[in-house]
């Protein structure tokens, strides 16, 4: 996943991060060019008061931590929760938001609508 999926320009990618590892949860906030400025801190001091966690840490149960572009920064702000990926998250939902994802299967990346979409593709192709 690279900023060259969405043309924000900032080239950040940080692919070799972990977005999963099995048996905690992985929550990783964009920080990069067109999320930080809008509310990354504040969604971060959201999570860090709710696992009571600091920023880029991590116990037993939680990995917390900000990372680079996740390659969807028209839907500022986002946020990975074990590979899946939230977008337009606001600091006030955030963490209903992240309790929910933390129930999913982990992901890859991808983000829901993107793989909606490409189910619906392979649907159309299988059934052509
Ligand atoms: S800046 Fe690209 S997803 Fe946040």
């Amino acid at each position: 996943m690279s900023c060259e999926n969405c043309h924000c320009g900032c080239q950040h990618t940080d692919e070799s991060r972990p977005m999963v590892i099995p048996g905690k949860d992985v929550i990783q906030v964009c920080e990069s060019r067109t999320c930080g400025p809008r509310y990354s801190r504040a969604i971060m001091a959201e999570l860090e008061k709710h696992f009571g966690l600091a920023a880029n840490s991590e116990n037993e149960k939680a990995r917390l931590e900000f990372r680079g572009c996740l390659g969807y920064c028209s839907q500022a702000n986002n946020i990975a929760v074990n590979g899946n990926v939230l977008s337009n998250v606001l600091p006030a939902e955030a963490v209903a938001r992240v309790d929910s994802a933390r129930l999913l299967p982990p992901s890859d990346g991808t983000a829901p609508e993107i793989q909606k979409e490409i189910s619906r593709i392979l649907e159309e192709d299988f059934l052509a």
